[in-house]
């Protein structure tokens, strides 16, 4: 089936759409990539025409669409441990010393990290395995590691666990014998379910408070490089919120963020603490 060309005025609206439903900016020159993308759910609806689609996108009938549309237009890159010195920092210093903590009754015996935008599951993954290698210092503790996005999609590639070999080519030998199974054609490998059942997932827009128990950790990665200063106001409130006292925030490199985290203490330009712990 052949689509027209989208228009600067047809991009201009699903723009304006994409803004508001998930805080991303898309650039002016991205025009033709958007069509691209949005092309695809014109394929899968049968739709005709951009101007048709974005009409029944925006109509009442089309409030199911709207998901579908955000798992076409989100970038949903990322892999196992990637930026190593997080999981550095995670698996020599923090996760030990919240068992000191607890050990010195400073701490409940309760774990709860939260990967707040994580697209197919690698970096919830990636922290569980952190966790599991540790496993000993939390026993019998109620551990939560959650994993949340906005793209249905990417999180049931999540909850399946089945990986190529590009996304786990930071992944130790010993590591991916420990924590996954490879499939007996060879080239991918699926997360052992004594890892995947330390992970918890939940579609969530950052754009939205999350709600329940604070977290000890958060991590914010290569979500916010498209939010606008406003949208990303509006998740930073909303993470900051969610932390408990003496809870940390780590940052990607591109989230540009760091002069909006004042309520926080720097302890690294990656790395955020709240006060009170
Ligand atoms: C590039 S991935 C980053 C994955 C991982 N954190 C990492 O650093 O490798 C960005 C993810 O942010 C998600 N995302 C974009 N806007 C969002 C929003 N408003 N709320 C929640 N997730 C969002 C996308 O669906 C995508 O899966």
């Amino acid at each position: 089936m052949h689509h027209n060309e989208l228009t600067d005025e047809e991009c201009a609206r699903f723009c304006g759409l994409i803004y508001r439903a998930a805080g991303i900016r898309i650039a002016d020159n991205k025009r033709v990539m958007i069509g691209n993308r949005v092309r695809r759910r014109l394929r899968a609806t049968g739709i005709g025409s951009f101007r048709e689609y974005y009409a029944f996108l925006t109509s009442p009938a089309g409030a199911g669409e709207m998901p579908l549309f955000l798992d076409v237009i989100t970038t949903n890159e990322t892999y196992f441990f990637r930026d190593a010195q997080h999981y550095q920092w995670l698996g020599k210093e923090f996760l030990p010393e919240v068992a000191r903590l607890a050990a010195a009754h400073k701490h409940p015996r309760r774990l709860r990290i939260w990967s707040a935008a994580c697209s197919t599951g690698e970096e919830p993954y990636s922290i569980a395995i952190e966790v599991f290698e540790k496993r000993a210092l939390f026993a019998g503790w109620k551990v939560t590691i959650l994993g949340t996005d906005i793209s249905g999609a990417a999180l049931a590639d999540a909850r399946a666990g089945r990986y190529d070999a590009r996304s786990v080519r930071h992944v130790e030998p010993g590591r991916l014998l420990a924590c996954f199974d490879e499939d007996r054609q060879g080239g991918a490998w699926t997360v052992k379910p004594v890892v995947k059942a330390l992970v918890e997932w939940r579609p969530h827009n950052l754009l939205a408070p999350l709600g329940g128990e604070p977290f000890d950790c958060i991590f914010l990665k290569n979500v916010l490089i498209y939010f606008d200063r406003d949208s990303k106001q509006a998740v930073v409130k909303n993470l900051v919120a969610a932390l408990a006292a003496g809870g940390f925030l780590v940052v990607g490199p591109t989230e540009g963020v760091h002069n909006m985290l004042d309520p926080l203490a720097r302890v690294q330009a990656w790395l955020y603490r709240q006060g009170g712990g």
